[in-house]
């Protein structure tokens, strides 16, 4: 079976004080050792977040750039994560698609770059409201997919996060069979287009709006392999999220 993963991306939020606090409440939480978990602090606080966390939760950067070094002012590469002993990064996050103008195809750069320098990646796929109400939701899905298998072969460190835009920050949840739904269909698609392997073994992860009263429902779904929780990661009920599999 999959092993349940859930991830926390504190987005840009927090201070040295409150980072500190969540990393301490994680340590001291009782966490369902089944459960994989990773968090992703702000870029300033990941090396503060890896000394001060126990070593069985991952630090993930919330990005990367897709070059090992250079003149790239503000970029981090995959490398200095590496070196840093970050073991992940988020890519393809709709905030910096939709905000920062990324691009498919950039996204499957940082994504290469990453598992090549050695990083695993959640990978961030989702629609908007306007793309689900006009029924292009697994074509807005898979094309953003696509764009990550034209350049990356091996999904074994990959793991998926079905992140609907309309569903993040809003309190807005997708229901069950919805979040199930686009997850099978992302299933079907690693099958045809990665491998049978692959779409056995891939973790799909569902995110937004994910919260402590919501979560066990959603975790109940064959193909609904953990959470990346955002609003919800900054809260002790993260930690009922983090044990929300039965
Ligand atoms: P919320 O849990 O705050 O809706 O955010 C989800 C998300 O974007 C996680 O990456």
């Amino acid at each position: 079976g999959r092993q349940f993963f859930v991830g926390g991306n504190f987005k840009m939020n927090g201070t040295i004080k409150s980072v500190t606090d969540i990393v301490h409440h994680l340590n001291s939480a009782p966490l369902d050792p089944k459960t994989e978990v990773v968090i992703a602090p702000p870029g300033l606080f990941l090396l503060l977040v890896r000394e001060h966390l126990k070593n069985e939760i991952e630090v993930c950067s919330q990005n990367v750039f897709d070059k090992p070094n250079g003149a790239f002012t503000g970029e981090i590469s995959a490398e200095q994560l590496s070196d840093s002993k970050i073991g992940w990064s988020l890519c393809g996050h709709s905030e910096r698609r939709v905000i920062l103008g990324e691009k498919d195809d950039f996204v499957a750069s940082k994504t290469k770059a990453a598992l090549d320098g050695g990083l695993g990646v959640i990978l961030c796929c989702g629609e908007t409201l306007e793309q689900r109400e006009s029924d292009k939701t697994i074509e807005v899905v898979t094309t953003q997919l696509n764009a990550v298998a034209e350049k990356t072969k091996d999904w074994s460190k990959i793991v998926i996060a079905y992140e609907p835009v309309w569903a993040i920050g809003t309190g807005k949840v997708a229901t069950t069979n919805q979040a199930q739904e686009v997850h099978a269909e992302i299933r079907k698609w690693l099958a045809e287009t990665v491998s049978k392997e692959a779409a056995e073994a891939t973790r799909i992860i569902y995110g937004g709006s994910v919260s402590e009263k919501n979560c066990k429902e959603l975790a109940k779904e064959g193909d609904i392999d953990g959470f990346l929780v955002g609003g919800a990661s900054l809260k002790p009920a993260f930690v009922d999220i983090i044990n929300a599999k039965q």
